[in-house]
């Protein structure tokens, strides 16, 4: 792993499309920093604690949840749900704990916060600061560092718009200090990190550089872009203009010609992407097998190696 894209980052929020691989890639890198002896919170954005946990299959373990648990050596799971960071909020601003307990029993309240999307945001960061805030006893934090998996592109978007909407609802108050306090900790690079997910092809790369442009825009710092299941490449220079050659005559039809153009494809969109950015691109193979959690162990080792 480079170090200087991910060193001494506390918070570490993994976004991109779906189906590119935010997850196996949050379970390889928690893998990574466990080697390193670190003790890695992995957070994974869920609606609510029921939903069947994707990091559980990337990483194994207990089922994750609301509270981290253990689930291999240095590394926790924990989900990160909007009910939860309401209730610690709660917890947090009313002066009798009992109160909060009470209040989220109501369902008046409940409703009132799940119904605009800017509350139920504004819980998984609350909840989200509140695991990153916890220290072990001894002045220092409890977790080295936090990863959050988020599960689709606009989360993040989503997160760093949150003190904007505050302000037009709520201004001032209780809820509107957390959500700035909030936010100085998102953007700030010392601390917070976003990486953005992707795959080796044109459309997949633009998108992630859109993303990128929308991130920056609300100042959450992106650290680095990370290009999944880049094909591996078995053809010599003289192979592929062979390759080439024959599928010419063959219009096509020869096999290995759909390796090739995708290994091309590959290499196009990765020229493209550097072009545009020329520090923080972090490449990944495509690995050879099929589960995640077997998918996640080889990046890990891989990540490791590279540290
Ligand atoms: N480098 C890789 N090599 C081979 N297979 C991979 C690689 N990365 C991910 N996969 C596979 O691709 C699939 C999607 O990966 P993953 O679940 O991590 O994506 P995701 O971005 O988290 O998806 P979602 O948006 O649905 O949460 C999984 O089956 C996973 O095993
Ligand atoms: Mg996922």
């Amino acid at each position: 792993m480079s170090p200087s894209l991910f060193l001494n980052r506390r918070l570490l929020l993994i976004t991109g499309k779906g189906g590119v691989g935010k997850t196996v890639f949050t379970a390889a890198l928690a893998r990574a920093f466990a080697q390193q002896g670190k003790r890695v919170l992995c957070g994974e954005i869920v609606a609510h604690p029921d939903t069947p946990s994707q990091l559980r299959e990337a990483l194994g373990g207990p089922p994750p949840t609301e509270e981290p648990t253990l689930l291999r050596e240095n590394i926790f799971g924990v989900l990160l749900t909007p009910t939860m960071g309401h209730l610690r909020f709660l917890q947090d601003a009313l002066p009798i704990r009992v109160l909060a307990d009470a209040a989220m029993k109501s369902q008046g309240l409940k409703k009132f916060l799940s119904a605009a999307p800017g509350f139920s945001d504004m819980g998984v960061m609350y909840r989200m600061l509140d695991l990153l805030k916890r220290d072990n006893g001894r002045g220092q934090p409890l977790y080295d560092v936090c990863l959050v998996d988020s599960p689709a592109t606009g989360h993040a978007l989503a997160l760093a718009q949150i003190p904007e909407f505050l302000t037009r609802v709520l201004p001032g108050g209780p809820i509107f200090r957390a959500a700035q306090e909030g936010l100085r900790v998102l953007t700030d690079p010392a601390v917070t990190a976003t990486v953005i997910v992707t795959l080796p092809e044109a459309l997949p790369v633009t998108e992630a550089l859109e993303l990128e442009r929308g991130l920056m825009r609300y100042r959450l710092p992106v650290s680095a872009i990370v290009v999944n299941r880049v094909p591996h490449d078995p053809f010599s220079t003289d192979e592929r203009s062979q390759l080439r050659e024959a599928i010419a005559a063959e219009q096509g039809l020869v096999y290995g010609a759909r390796e090739l153009q995708r290994i091309e494809r590959a290499e196009v969109a990765l020229k493209g992407l550097a072009a545009q950015r020329t520090q923080g691109v972090l490449t990944l193979p495509e690995v050879d097998f099929s589960s995640s959690a077997s998918a996640s162990t080889e990046l890990g080792r891989l990540l490791a190696a590279q540290a």
